[in-house]
């Protein structure tokens, strides 16, 4: 067997031990291509920070065979039993002698690389500590001259350490969850990539080619060559996995046209930096309309614990809290199946025993609200909600944000597709929806907005602002959404035209 297969859990406590690590092992079809890209300006020793049970060791075999050259390997890895995994799956202790059980972020090693593969562990920003968190802003102070922000996950700090080791004219292949190129954090570190480094090619993958199936990330594979920067780059598209021609095109120094799995386009930095390496090039122009001519967005409701705030109407009732507390509410994405909610909608809801109404106290004092409502809140005091990390910054604790209904909603993470929603039922959401407020309250505009967008072109555009995960799915941030690009035949069609530019095109996102 030339591959170490990972079973993965589906989920639990296992699935969520390797989350917590980042352990998901690189496929060999991927690991060779990376690994024909870094020995290819003729590296003899490969090196991979974040061993794992030896992807990369495996592929620098098989690829020292392919061009008939001895390549060493060398490495580093924080978790010493993956490494008797390694051993385990057949990796004896000479292949694994020049691995170091070590932290490659805080204690990387001192000499300069020619050559790094790696598959760094995808970590989020909120699985990392307060304390590591700050410490990697120092690093990206100390390694780049400013920090990024504190969404970056620990995958952008391998990246960062990485390059800052390669040697002149070193190469680096990583292969990298998209938000490396989609994130609030991208712009401030593909402007010092870009001006430090060569970026030679990104890879991409559909969906059904993605080499970490089941796992719900879209990954990109950043091949960056420490050498004067460039104003082009290869942005490559893979069609279908386990196949060897990527493999075999970066043998060839990408210089004949691959197999027909992979696609290649040669596109301007510029170009790329703006629309997101991740994307494919857009083709719609920069002055073209987009939502934030028509509408405003928000972030639904955050009320830092749905169990307590959002209620069914017959614990409402069973609770006796008055009318004024309560507004018409909608949880979860799932809740709206279609793209319209209405009465039925919410009666449908209602008989599936879900929460139809979110409690909506004010910021009065606690001994000023109705007998009822103060014992609901009293036992929410009981259950610890005051200390919550969203609901503790709140004064008081039980002050609900407020929200006038949107007619327009956007569910804008699931595993469906992303949507708008015409909000006929009168509901508030809660944070697993976008509020979408046109701008204009005459309901010809709004049915004329609603029309552009419905249209599958328009919802085709998401995938140039939102960050797309794996199996397709897709998370839009509300300044995001606001840059959303409308197309102009839609526009055309139902007689809207887009005022003329007063604002310019907003660059950072909030979360
Ligand atoms: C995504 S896995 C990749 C492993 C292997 N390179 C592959 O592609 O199959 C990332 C690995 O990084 C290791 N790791 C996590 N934090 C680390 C750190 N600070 N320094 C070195 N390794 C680390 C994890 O234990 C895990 O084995």
């Amino acid at each position: 067997m030339r591959e170490h297969h990972q079973k993965l859990p589906a989920a639990g406590p296992e699935r969520e031990a390797l989350r917590q690590k980042g352990q998901f092992w690189t496929p060999a079809w991927v690991a060779e291509a990376m690994v024909a890209y870094v020995v290819g300006g003729g590296a003899s020793t490969v090196f991979d920070p974040a061993v794992g049970v030896g992807a990369f060791l495996r592929a620098t075999k098989s690829i020292s065979e392919a061009i008939d050259r001895n390549l060493e390997f060398r490495g580093t890895e924080i978790d010493p039993d993956v490494l008797e995994q390694a051993k385990g799956a057949g990796l004896g202790p000479r292949a694994l002698a020049g691995v170091q059980i070590r932290d490659f972020v805080r204690d990387p090693p001192c000499t300069a690389l020619a050559a790094i593969a790696g598959n760094p562990p995808y970590i989020r920003h909120h699985r990392l500590s307060r304390e590591l968190k700050r410490e990697l802003r120092g690093l990206a102070v100390n390694l780049i001259g400013a920090p990024l922000d504190g969404r970056a996950g620990l995958h952008v700090y391998f990246l960062l350490r990485a390059l800052r080791l390669l040697a002149a004219d070193g190469r680096l292949a990583f292969v990298m969850p998209a938000d490396t190129c989609e994130g609030v954090f991208a712009p401030v570190l593909w402007q010092w990539i870009t001006r430090e480094y060569r970026l030679e090619v990104v890879v991409t993958f559909v969906p059904e080619a993605s080499p970490f199936p089941g796992v719900d990330t879209n990954p990109v594979i950043l091949m960056i060559r420490r050498a004067k920067p460039q104003d082009s780059f290869l942005w490559v598209r893979c069609d279908k996995g386990d196949s060897w021609e990527l493999r075999d095109w970066l043998l060839r120094g990408c210089q004949e046209p691959p197999g027909p799995s992979v696609s290649v386009q040669r596109r301007a930095i510029s170009e790329g930096l703006a629309t997101g390496l991740s994307r494919a090039p857009s083709e719609v122009g920069e002055t073209g309309a987009v939502l934030g001519d028509f509408a405003s967005v928000m972030r639904g409701i955050a009320t830092g614990a749905n169990d307590f705030f959002l209620l069914r109407r017959s614990e409402a009732e069973a609770l006796q809290i008055p009318d004024e507390f309560l507004v018409p509410a909608i949880g979860r994405t799932r809740d709206v199946p279609g793209d319209r909610a209405d009465t039925a909608t919410i009666a449908a809801l209602e008989k599936a025993g879900r929460p139809t109404l979110l409690f909506c106290p004010d910021g009065r004092p606690l001994e000023r609200f109705p007998p009822s409502v103060r014992a609901y809140l009293q036992e929410g005091e009981r259950l610890g909600l005051p200390q919550r990390a969203l609901i503790s910054t709140r004064r008081p604790w039980y002050k609900m944000e407020r929200r006038a209904v949107p007619p327009i909603l956007f569910a804008y993470l699931g595993r469906r597709n992303a949507r708008f929603i015409r909000n006929l039922a009168g509901v508030v959401p809660s944070t697993g929806f976008l509020c979408v407020y046109p701008r204009q309250e005459d309901p010809e505009f709004l049915r004329q907005l609603w029309e552009v967008l419905s249209q599958p072109q328009t919802v085709a555009n998401l995938a140039l602002v939102g960050k797309s995960y794996g199996s397709g799915a897709i998370k839009v941030e509300p300044r995001a959404l606001e840059r959303l690009p409308l197309p102009p035949c839609a526009l055309d069609e139902v007689g809207l035209s887009a005022p003329p530019k007063s604002k310019q095109m907003q660059l950072i996102d909030g979360d």
